[in-house]
């Protein structure tokens, strides 16, 4: 139809006043920007911040807690002073965004329905399922092994390839290094064996175009989900948008100049007992300014056991949650269920 082009295509065909229908979502589900006054009070949350370069110095134990208790109260965190160069920062967005200002034939190269293709343009959130669309265009890439992946990878605009290898293996790295203080947050110290098995995991980029929406109370750029994997790493411009729930509020994080947003997914929840959340967010758009974000999401090998830790359940800490294959949580995940916690806490 007119729409799998994506809404960059729809916005340049000609100036939009309205909302296409097919946008539209039913009144409930339309993101309503505040409970108190619409126009003055935007309910915003200062995410836990948590300083990289402390979490590898003396202070490492005090920045666990502060990790564990991120995880568990929020589920999200704000990663600054990481190891990644504001450089290599800048250049990822920079180039992703060329990318999505080239024309509709260019991107249109890697446009399909295909989920397992390496390299995949595409629009809303869930093309073939959702009913309704979201004001969002995506080119997803997979990134691990980088020899396997990278000669899918588009070739324009010329730096294309070299900047995302780079920005892939370097977020490779930092997650690397994160899971294995996650990991000590959880009371896993000895960790050489899970953390090889982790390096060998899936990571898939996910780079993220919302242009300016004519009517964005009416629809949203990602509709409620949670992240199906270990750990997002979330690079963002300066444009809000993301919003996570908390306390049974939708709230918006604040952009943080080259911090990563990171948050716990499904599969960190089930592994670590229930104990840290993964949390529905979306994200909302705006009629001033296009957004664009760059998701990494990182998981185990798909031929591994989703399950708790076995380091982590005991007489005192019973199992909350069955062993699955990867496959089947991922069709379930996949399947947009909106009780999905239920699911999963089911399986106890
Ligand atoms: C997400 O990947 O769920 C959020 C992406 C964004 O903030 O644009
Ligand atoms: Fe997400």
């Amino acid at each position: 139809s007119q729409y799998q082009k994506g809404v960059k295509h729809l916005c340049e065909k000609g100036p939009l006043l309205e909302v296409p229908k097919k946008y539209i979502l039913p009144a409930c589900e339309r993101p309503t920007k505040s409970v108190e006054d619409p126009d003055v009070v935007k309910p915003s949350l200062k995410l836990p911040i948590i300083d990289f370069a402390e979490l590898l110095g003396p202070k490492r134990p005090q920045v666990l807690q502060y990790l564990a208790n991120a995880c568990q109260q929020y589920g999200f965190f704000q990663l600054v002073n990481h190891c990644i160069s504001d450089d290599v920062m800048k250049s990822m967005t920079d180039v992703c965004g060329r990318f999505f200002d080239q024309s509709l034939e260019e991107r249109a190269k890697y446009m399909t329905t295909d989920m397992r293709a390496p390299v995949r343009c595409g629009t809303s959130f869930s093309q073939t399922k959702d009913t309704v669309l979201c004001w969002r265009d995506f080119l997803k890439l997979l990134c691990h092994p980088l020899p396997d992946f990278l000669p899918h990878w588009p070739t324009s605009p010329v730096d294309f390839r070299k900047v995302v290898a780079n920005y892939a293996e370097e977020t490779k790295h930092l997650f690397l290094v994160l899971t294995e203080a996650i990991l000590e947050s959880l009371g896993i110290t000895e960790s050489k064996e899970e953390l090889e098995e982790f390096g060998n995991g899936s990571q898939m980029m996910m780079a993220n175009f919302y242009p300016p929406c004519p009517q964005p109370d009416l629809t949203l750029g990602m509709p409620p989900h949670s992240d199906y994997g270990f750990l997002t790493l979330l690079l963002q411009d300066d444009v809000e948008g993301l919003q996570i729930q908390y306390q049974d509020k939708w709230v918006t994080v604040q952009p943080i100049p080259n911090a990563f947003v990171v948050n716990v997914g499904d599969h960190l929840e089930i592994y670590s007992n229930g104990k840290y959340k993964s949390i529905l967010h979306r994200v909302l758009v705006n009629e001033a300014k296009s957004r664009l974000s760059v998701a990494s999401l990182h998981s185990l090998p798909f031929n591994c056991t989703v399950r708790p830790s076995p380091k982590l359940v005991g007489e005192e800490n019973p199992k909350r949650y069955m062993d699955t294959d990867f496959g089947s949580f991922l069709a379930y995940v996949s399947s947009r269920e909106p009780n999905k916690k239920d699911f999963l806490e089911s399986r106890k």
